[in-house]
């Protein structure tokens, strides 16, 4: 059977890595949070005082980062790794997301993290999920889906997700937060978030998450039909 690339990219938080991780599994691919590479480098960035002007501190931490997944089976999903420390949860904090946006805004830090996902990719059979990923880490993607939602609709969605992790934030600082990142991620000089000309639009505000992957994995056997 031959194998695709699926992209799914999107603003934050619309539901992408749920969708983008039951797909990967209906279709036995691997997913690839990309997101949860540019997190892992902000924590390092954070973990270490380093600088993102000054020019030595960039090149130094992506000499020095290294970052894998690793499948677990507990969880049923691939967890993040930074340097061999599992820093799943740590990534998905508020303090992480509050300055994510402004290190993957870096040319330098975006092109290690593109070219490690190109080679992740590159035997095809992925599921990837992120903002770029249709437009300049796969644009040759088999099926390429752009996500959106009512902006309420994702705080919402991000409250909940905090919340179910024990961190409880109030909505209005949530919504800051995401209007604050979708800014940076559409005006960025580098792999800025925009809908790929190929991409099918995929408003997901009424939908529930049977019916988003019921809908991505259709298209994708379709495309695999035909590949
Ligand atoms: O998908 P996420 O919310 O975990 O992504 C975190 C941040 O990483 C997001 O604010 C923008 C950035 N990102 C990116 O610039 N390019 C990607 N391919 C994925 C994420």
């Amino acid at each position: 059977m031959p194998k695709i690339i699926v992209a799914l990219d999107g603003f934050s938080s619309c539901g992408k890595s749920t969708t983008a991780k039951l797909v990967a599994r209906q279709l036995h691919y691997a997913y690839i949070d990309t997101g949860a590479m540019y997190r892992a480098v902000t924590l390092y960035f954070y973990n270490h005082h380093l600088s993102l002007t000054n020019p030595r501190d960039v090149e130094k931490a992506l000499r020095e980062i290294q970052i894998t997944f690793r499948y677990q089976p507990e969880t049923a999903t691939n967890e993040t790794y930074l340097n061999g420390l599992n820093v799943e949860n740590e990534i998905r904090k508020m303090y992480i997301s509050e300055r994510v946006s402004e290190v993957s805004a870096v040319v330098e830090v975006r092109q290690a993290m593109v070219a490690q996902q190109q080679r992740m990719g590159r035997s095809k059979g992925v599921v990837l999920d992120g903002r770029d990923v249709g437009t300049v880490v796969f644009p040759e993607a088999e099926l390429k889906i752009f996500m959106t939602a009512d902006p309420l609709i994702r705080a919402r969605r991000r409250q909940d997700e905090l919340l179910a992790k024990g961190e409880l934030v109030g909505l209005e600082e949530i919504m800051q937060n995401l209007q604050k990142r979708d800014y940076i991620d559409t005006h960025r000089t580098e792999g800025p978030l925009r809908q790929a000309e190929d991409a099918l639009l995929l408003d997901n505000s009424f939908m529930t998450v049977d019916e988003q992957v019921e809908m991505v994995v259709r298209l994708a056997d379709e495309r695999i039909g035909r590949a």
